[in-house]
């Protein structure tokens, strides 16, 4: 017999199981005390032994148990627990906008545009805004940003993008037709993963990452159940790639798996080519270099970039725009790449609208153009100044040692820690450097990332921050580093 909901069971067993039904899902019924009534129970389908058992393999540092703590920090602050802080200074994650970096005029102009065309009538937007909004408008189904666009992208951002890329690289061709927008770059690399990854055993595909790595790699390789292969890049020679470890690497992961694919993610990602700022140091693309070393290369390097929206100066990341390139695709899986990507019919409209104002920047003598300059050379001169600030003075500090922050937006600066401490942290469970970062946070408010995240040599500590917080915050935030490594150092030598 089956309960009904409102049924009264009273004299009824407390628990009165009546069997699986595949048809109800009900494998049970209890008597609830309170409103003395039955209530349905089931099985659960999906419990942490019956779940995809590569999801549970996934973890990513970047928004791991630190922020989750800083938010539940923020959330007491806010109900008035007393801290020796006042707030938590997240500097954990390359979010320009959330640490106050300010949008381009022109970009959220011709957004704001294309969101709500009544504007077009309005007189305070430029002429060239407006000319922009009206191209997109056309190439939008319906003259609205709210369609849904070609899976591959919007054809003319498409050939926008790849009229940029001919540029940048010196004139090297580009096909529109190779170029694929995406959710973000994160969401072009996870696609190119996904097409790479098959075999058993010793045939599984293996994927070759830099460590430290921007763990969207390891996380995604974990989801796959692809093969992480590691090559470790040389800390003493500003975190250049040594070809000889790359052989290592290649060589060893031979013996257990198939390496396919090499992800220098720090350059070929290009999601920071404008956020260069070393003296005598410039992006080149890995497409321009293979070019550069002829046709044997150029013609059959296959090779996937990506860009995006979130970085450089523009700082969009909530919009997630991003595009990606292919090159010397084999046809047939090209096609099978197209196919994947319909399946989630298209990447946002708007990010793919901010994704073509990237690569369509206005031009000189367009009326946008001086304060378009204007504003990027100001974002860009003070990430410059900000990187200089954070190298400078993190060397400062007894056990701190942090290389020339060359290019993109953070810090990993080399932490020594007291064997009491790795000992005391190990007793936890917990890697060296999540303990010191965890300790940080509770005492200062900080909110770093513990380098074993990212990975590190065996033996070596490190933390990721940021240079976003703005150049007040972020000298006291170095100042609060400064103290609180001092103070861990003596409380456990
Ligand atoms: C190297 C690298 N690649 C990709 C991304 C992800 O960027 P997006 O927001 O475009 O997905 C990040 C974000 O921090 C990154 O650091």
């Amino acid at each position: 017999r089956v309960f009904t909901e409102r049924e009264n069971v009273r004299g009824c067993p407390r628990t009165y199981r009546i069997g699986s039904s595949a048809l109800s899902g009900i494998s049970g019924v209890a008597h609830d005390k309170m409103t003395d009534k039955a209530v349905f129970t089931r099985d659960k389908v999906l419990t942490i032994h019956t779940m995809n058992p590569t999801v549970k393999k996934v973890e990513y540092a970047v928004r791991g148990p630190i922020v989750q703590r800083a938010v539940q920090i923020e959330k007491e602050l806010k109900e008035g627990v007393k801290k020796p802080f006042t707030e938590v200074i997240k500097a954990n994650i390359g979010d320009a906008h959330a640490m106050g970096q300010q949008p381009i005029t022109f970009f959220r102009q011709v957004l704001a545009l294309c969101s709500y065309p009544e504007l077009l009538k309005d007189n305070m937007f430029p002429e060239d805004a407006k000319n922009r909004a009206r191209r997109i408008l056309q190439a939008c189904g319906g003259s609205s940003i709210g369609a849904y666009s070609a899976s591959q992208g919007i054809e003319c951002v498409r050939q926008d993008v790849a009229r940029y890329i001919e540029c940048r690289d010196g004139g090297v061709p580009c096909d529109p037709d190779n170029i694929y927008l995406t959710t973000g770059a994160s969401d072009g690399i996870v696609t190119m993963l996904k097409l790479l990854v098959c075999g058993e055993g010793p045939t599984r595909t293996g994927v070759m990452i830099s460590i430290p790595q921007y763990p969207l790699y390891s996380a995604a390789l974990a989801e796959l159940a692809a093969v992480q292969v590691n090559y470790y890049l040389n800390e003493d020679k500003c975190w250049s790639m040594d070809v000889s470890e790359l052989e290592r690497s290649l060589s060893e992961a031979r013996k257990y798996c198939n390496p396919k694919a090499l992800c220098p993610n720090l350059c070929s990602c290009q999601v920071y080519q404008d956020n260069v700022y070393a003296e005598g140091c410039q992006f080149h693309s890995f497409k321009k270099v293979l070019f550069e070393m002829g046709p044997q290369y150029s013609n059959t390097v296959e090779l996937a970039s990506f860009h995006s929206t979130s970085k450089c100066y523009m700082g969009e990341c909530g919009f997630r725009g991003g595009y990606m390139e292919v090159i010397n695709m084999d046809p047939e899986v090209k096609a099978q790449l197209t196919k994947l990507v319909s399946v989630r019919l298209c990447p946002p409209v708007p990010g793919q609208a901010l994704m073509d104002l990237v690569v369509n920047s206005p031009k000189p003598g367009e009326p946008s153009y001086n304060n378009f300059m204007k504003e990027r050379t100001a974002t860009l001169s003070l990430l410059a100044e900000k990187a200089k600030l954070t190298k400078e003075i993190l060397n400062t500090v007894p056990g701190i040692t942090c290389n020339p922050v060359q290019g993109a937006m953070y810090s990993f600066p080399k932490i020594s820690l007291p064997e009491k401490a790795i000992k005391e942290a190990k007793a936890l469970g917990q890697a060296p450097d999540m303990f010191y970062c965890m300790k940080m946070l509770e005492e200062t408010g900080i909110c770093l990332v513990p380098g074993s995240g990212f990975g590190q040599k065996e033996g070596t500590y490190h933390f990721r921050m940021t240079i976003l917080p703005p150049t007040d915050k972020l000298k006291i935030l170095l100042a609060k580093v400064k103290e609180f490594h001092q103070k861990f150092t003596k409380q456990y030598s």
